[in-house]
């Protein structure tokens, strides 16, 4: 019979199982469920994971386990680990203790995916206030959305940017119901890009690119796919994401306005890691830094977040501190459901 330890081991990763079915992930959504039940006979899943039940709620068991796992596919020590669960089970197994280990290591993801939607928002900036953008993005990882303006956006009824590495893939795009059908030909300039993260991954060493492709689904090709391309050109193009908590970096870089350009502060799937202190702090910054903006120095305020089935692309902009729903995302960023045009 299960102990306490293990009943709650099992259940910290049958809470990951329900969201990678519904996030496209039937492999680990299997996988995971196997392991669950492997941990309550007392199997080799639990012999990696046993001690692991006090953290906390954001460190995704499951999700550390299988990037753990994923870690040795990619290195090639194990190629065949994710291929289905007896294979995993042996894995669990023999590499019990390099497992242990690894299982430790923080969850690291980067979606580019996310570009999609925040890509909306940019053009929104650019063609409101007809300057250069500056951004700053909060919680950046190894800051790959930062050069979404380097990607090749194209779906059905949209269009967007450079011939480039990185052709974004399909997603599901759904246009406004109202107005004139854009093939968005806008250009625009981003003057600079920066970043922050409190644990922030480096793309351009093989250990930052193998630990964020680590946690990526394995059976989603296109994402590992997608992020593959980003990487390399983040090779070429690599943005600088400073270690630093997003409050305090933002209130450096909005203590004073910046003139001629568009400064927009954006984040995507990360408010809700900030402590509520720090959170409030932020969001304090922000305004404060609103109401210090101008028509030659404006500010906005981007960002791809939940709660809710799909999250919201909001922008705030000032001078006037207006807020519009642009969008609703999937939070890998497919599918787009566009509720107005750039304009
Ligand atoms: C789910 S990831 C999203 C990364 C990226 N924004 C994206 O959309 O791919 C959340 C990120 O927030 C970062 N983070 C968590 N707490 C933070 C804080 N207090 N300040 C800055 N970054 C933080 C994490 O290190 C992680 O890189």
């Amino acid at each position: 019979m299960a102990g306490a330890e293990q009943e709650a081991v099992a259940r910290r990763l049958r809470r990951q199982v329900e969201e990678c079915r519904r996030l496209g992930s039937p492999l680990y959504a299997e996988l995971l469920g196997r392991a669950a039940t492997d941990v309550e006979v007392g199997g080799p899943a639990w012999e990696v994971l046993r001690g692991q039940r006090d953290e906390p709620t954001f460190s995704a068991l499951g999700l550390r386990l299988m990037g753990a796992v994923n870690r040795l596919v990619l290195g090639g020590e194990e190629p065949e680990a994710l291929a289905g669960w007896e294979e995993l089970r042996g894995v669990l197994e023999r590499r019990r203790e390099v497992l242990r280990e690894l299982v430790d290591l923080p969850v690291q993801t980067n979606e580019v995916g996310r570009s999609a939607a925040l890509l909306f928002g940019f053009l929104a900036v650019a063609a409101r206030t007809g300057l250069p953008l500056r951004t700053l993005e909060l919680g950046a990882s190894a800051g790959l959305n930062s050069n979404w303006d380097r990607y090749r956006y194209e779906v059905p009824g949209f269009a967007w940017g450079p011939e480039s590495l990185l052709r974004l893939g399909e997603w599901r795009f759904s246009p406004p119901r109202e107005g004139p059908k854009r093939q968005g030909s806008a250009t625009v300039e981003v003057a600079s890009r920066e970043g922050c993260d409190a644990a922030p991954v480096d793309a351009t060493t093989e250990g930052g690119r193998r630990a964020l492709l680590a946690y990526v689904w394995a059976d989603q090709r296109q994402r590992v796919e997608r992020l593959e391309g980003a990487l390399e050109l983040a090779a070429a193009h690599p943005v600088v994401v400073e270690r630093a908590p997003a409050a305090a970096w933002a209130a450096d870089r909005l203590a004073v306005p910046a003139a001629g350009v568009a400064t927009v502060v954006f984040h995507s799937v990360m408010i809700f890691y900030l402590p509520a202190d720090e959170r409030e702090r932020l969001l304090g910054t922000i305004a404060a830094a609103g109401e210090r903006a101008t028509t030659a120095a404006p500010l906005a305020w981007l960002r791809l977040e939940g709660p809710g089935e799909l999250a919201g692309l909001r922008l705030t902009t000032w001078p006037g501190g207006e807020e519009r729903l642009l969008a609703r995302a999937g939070y890998h960023g497919d599918p787009v459901e566009l509720l107005e045009w750039p304009a």
